[in-house]
């Protein structure tokens, strides 16, 4: 695949690097041979990952780490990445956390943090990047929202709404960038066995973060603008969107 310069090297950011899902597709960047800058909370975890992205044969890797609420933080990571890279040619954002909904309904406090988390944290670092896009002209912004941004319910509408702000904040900015040449792609996993629903029992609708990883260099490749990972949550999310509300607000989901 060549970049935007005629350089074989892609040039990829990943925020959240050290996710399941973001390892498994910075996996797939690093044997397609991007340079990488790895962006990621915990210095550990990205040394790890940096160890094993290597031994997979990534060519170029940098690394910073950044907890996402430091907002002050935000567009010093990006230039960051772009000075280090030599320019951006996609960006990956992928961290995230699922809250305690019960917890959240009791502590209005708690419920604004995961929202900064989920949400606002992914707004702010959007906004420092569609500038930069859109300055460039070309390139592509992957985020992972969720399928749970697609309809509220009641066990988890917290972390839902958080990932529903995600998703609309993604359309606008599609609908802005698009006479840029930037593509902007929405992510919306359904479940997905990883660190961050360790406690949950599997069943055979969960998918395992390479799938995920799949769909998102697929996404890529096709410029796709929303992509259900595994596809089959397209349809799921069709049905559970046509429930009219008054049947709706009685079901116990
Ligand atoms: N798993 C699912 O079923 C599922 C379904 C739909 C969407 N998603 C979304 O997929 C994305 C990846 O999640 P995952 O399933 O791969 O879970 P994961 O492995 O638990 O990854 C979550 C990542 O978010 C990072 N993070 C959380 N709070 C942060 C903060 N304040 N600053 C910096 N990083 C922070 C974590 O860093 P630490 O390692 O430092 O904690 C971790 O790397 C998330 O956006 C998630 O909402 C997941």
């Amino acid at each position: 695949m060549a970049t935007s310069d005629g350089n074989m090297m892609r040039k990829t950011l990943i925020i959240g690097a050290t996710s399941a899902i973001a390892q498994a597709t910075a996996r797939r960047f690093a044997e397609a041979g991007d340079a990488l800058f790895l962006v990621a909370r915990n210095a550990d975890k990205l040394a790890a990952t940096v160890d094993d992205l290597k031994m997979r044969g990534a060519p170029s890797i940098s690394t910073e780490t950044l907890d996402v609420l430091d907002y002050d933080r935000h567009k010093g990571i990006v230039d960051a990445a772009v000075e280090a890279l030599g320019g951006l040619d996609v960006v990956l954002i992928a961290h995230g956390s699922l809250p305690d909904q019960k917890d959240c309904e009791q502590s209005a406090e708690y419920a604004r943090k995961e929202f900064a988390v989920n949400a606002l944290s992914t707004i702010s670092l959007l906004t420092h990047l569609a500038n930069y896009f859109e300055g460039k002209g070309q390139g592509t912004i992957a985020v992972i929202s969720s399928v749970a941004g697609d309809r509220g319910r009641q066990s988890n509408y917290i972390y839902g709404s958080a990932k529903g702000m995600v998703t609309i904040f993604l359309q606008g900015l599609r609908n802005r960038l698009h006479k840029s040449g930037v593509h902007v792609i929405t992510v919306k996993p359904g479940f997905v066995d990883t660190p961050m629903t360790a406690a949950f029992d599997k069943g055979f609708i969960w998918a395992d973060p390479d799938q995920i990883a799949a769909g998102i260099m697929s996404a890529i490749r096709n410029n796709s603008d929303v992509v259900y990972a595994p596809w089959y949550w397209r349809v799921i999310m069709l049905v559970i969107r046509a429930i009219p509300e008054r049947v709706f607000k009685r079901l116990n989901l």
